[in-house]
């Protein structure tokens, strides 16, 4: 599993206005989407998909023409989850790219299903969202490579539960400095404790973005 983010230099996803804060650059959007065509699915959280209203596709046709030319389907896999089950049918993630999954809670999941209909398959995973279930069933899926895009909500649990072997940080020279905005991790128990360092796999200089690979699991 991949995590992947855009941050200021102070740690923000985003800033407190309505409008998404675009935090990288054009070359490092391209990287973005050679990542995503690398995997089989994408997932973001539910609050970025009501915030942002993305389409979260692969938009280079090169790129998806490649995973055709591979035998994988054109695009990802998108996935999301929800506890509170708030999905509007009108959102773009549902009318653009290929499959979709929900993941949610029992008590929602009737309410997603009517919502949805036809446009995603929705799945259950108990009474509350267990991130090793989600996992499973997305490799019983034949989804082994995972990209998550955010927000903080989801990266911070994920973090905290050990589950990414990689961590991708775009840092953007912006500082947002709005307490109220989205930040990339919360608050958490974090393996290893504060003193657990990461390893560095990568910094690599995109225009004025530094794109920062660690792997996570391997701590020192
Ligand atoms: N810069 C970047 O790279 C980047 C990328 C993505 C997002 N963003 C920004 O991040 C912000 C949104 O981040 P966020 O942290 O507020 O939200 P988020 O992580 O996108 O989504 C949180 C939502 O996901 C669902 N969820 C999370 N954990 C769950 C669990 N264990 N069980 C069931 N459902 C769960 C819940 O949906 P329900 O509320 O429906 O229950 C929860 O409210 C936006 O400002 C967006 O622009 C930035």
């Amino acid at each position: 599993m991949i995590l992947s983010a855009a941050t200021s230099v102070d740690g923000y996803l985003d800033d407190a206005s309505p409008h998404r804060l675009l935090l990288s650059n054009a070359a490092d959007f391209a990287r973005v989407d050679e990542v995503r065509a690398s995997c089989d699915a994408i997932l973001i959280g539910a609050r970025t998909m009501r915030q942002d209203n993305p389409r979260l596709l692969v938009n280079s046709e090169a790129l998806r023409a490649g995973r055709v030319a591979e035998g994988r389907s054109e695009y990802p896999l998108k996935v999301t989850v929800t506890r509170s089950g708030d999905l509007s049918a009108d959102l773009k993630f549902w009318h653009h790219g290929g499959a979709k999954l929900v993941f949610t809670v029992d008590e929602a999941a009737e309410t997603v299903r009517a919502t949805l209909g036809d446009l995603a398959d929705v799945v259950s995973v108990g009474p509350e969202l267990d991130w090793g279930l989600v996992l499973d069933e997305l490799g019983h899926r034949g989804v082994s490579r995972l990209m998550v895009e955010g927000g903080g909500t989801i990266h911070t649990q994920l973090m905290a539960q050990d589950l990414a072997d990689e961590l991708h940080l775009a840092v953007a020279p912006l500082l947002v400095g709005q307490p109220q905005a989205a930040r990339f991790l919360g608050a958490a128990d974090y393996p290893g404790g504060t003193t657990a360092r990461m390893r560095l796999l990568e910094a690599q200089v995109i225009d004025d973005v530094v794109l920062l690979r660690y792997a996570p699991q391997e701590r020192s």
